[in-house]
């Protein structure tokens, strides 16, 4: 990989909070422009602190985050927003406004991007009615357009999330967790639309995945994290179930075994065969 392929670079990365806690302790890892990495691990294991640094909304405490080959450490104001908005996150709880229409949650994917009065005017009035649009064909509820935002189904609010981060035209996409409030049974395609949307446009797309099924069926590469260090980084067809069992060792049963799709356990786990994958 040379620095121009390289999306991120970390290194020694650590976050302690206020309080004392280690969130992150020690992280180092490069991602390629383009690739698509599954983050795993028991709850409490810093996944979520580390995609904050990696959207520039936290600071790492000590190590060197380097994004698109630049180090971020020097950077604040205009130049820290411009490199912000390269980055866009889609989360277990969508944060769109319930009581706006679908094409007013999509359009603030413009947000940032725009002056203030301008982005407001556009929430007002959408004047870029085409852009969301396009975003909601790309995720499948087109005919959504004008729709109540409440009215729609959990897994339709997270396509309009989406929509609003394609609007945004980010050169990453971060999931944390974005399924985790889905219906189990719509997860997948989710995550599959995602995964997609990534491969179709080049974009580099991390997630963090609470099902270990769903990061093994869709990643070419996971990496494990536990106690704010990383544990593993394998293709999935590396990744045993005895190194799931130690990533998730300890974790209290609800939230710790070994998650499936459903969420549920069993109790001797077999490493599907991935597809495409030998
Ligand atoms: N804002 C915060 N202030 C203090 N401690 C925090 C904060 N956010 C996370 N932590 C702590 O950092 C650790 C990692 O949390 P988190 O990154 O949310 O893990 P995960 O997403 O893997 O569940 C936990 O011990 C958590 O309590
Ligand atoms: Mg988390």
């Amino acid at each position: 990989m040379g620095p121009a392929d390289v999306m991120y670079e970390l290194a020694g990365i650590r976050k302690v909070f206020d309080g004392g806690d280690v969130a992150l302790d020690d992280v180092s890892l490069a991602v390629g422009r383009g690739e698509r990495v599954a983050f795993v691990g028991p709850s409490g294991a810093g996944k979520t602190t580390l995609f904050r640094i990696l959207n520039l909304t936290l600071r790492p405490t000590a190590g060197t985050l380097r994004v698109g080959g630049i180090d971020v450490a020097g950077l604040s104001g205009i130049a820290l927003r411009a490199l912000r908005r390269q980055v866009g996150t889609v989360y277990q709880q969508h944060n769109l406004v319930g009581r706006l229409r679908v094409v007013h949650n999509v359009l603030a994917g413009h947000l940032g991007r725009w002056p203030t009065a301008r982005a407001l005017l556009s929430l007002a009035w959408p004047q870029h009615v085409a852009s969301a649009g396009e975003a909601l064909a790309r995720v499948g509820i087109a005919e959504k357009l004008y729709a109540r935002t409440d009215t729609l189904s959990g897994g339709q609010q997270q396509r309009v999330a989406i929509a609003r981060v394609l609007v945004q035209g980010p050169d990453v996409i971060l999931g944390d967790e974005p399924v985790s409030s889905v219906d189990p049974s719509l997860a997948a395609g989710i995550v599959r639309l995602l995964r997609d949307i990534a491969e179709a446009t080049g974009k580099t797309l991390l997630m963090n995945l609470h099902s270990v099924d769903l990061a093994l069926e869709f990643f070419p590469r996971i990496v494990g994290v536990r106690q704010g260090r990383i544990a593993f980084d394998l293709p999935p067809g590396k990744v045993t179930p005895e190194l799931l069992a130690t990533l998730y060792a300890g974790a209290t049963a609800e939230e710790g075994a070994v998650p499936g799709s459903d969420g549920v356990l069993p109790t001797s786990r077999v490493c599907r065969p991935v597809p495409g994958l030998k």
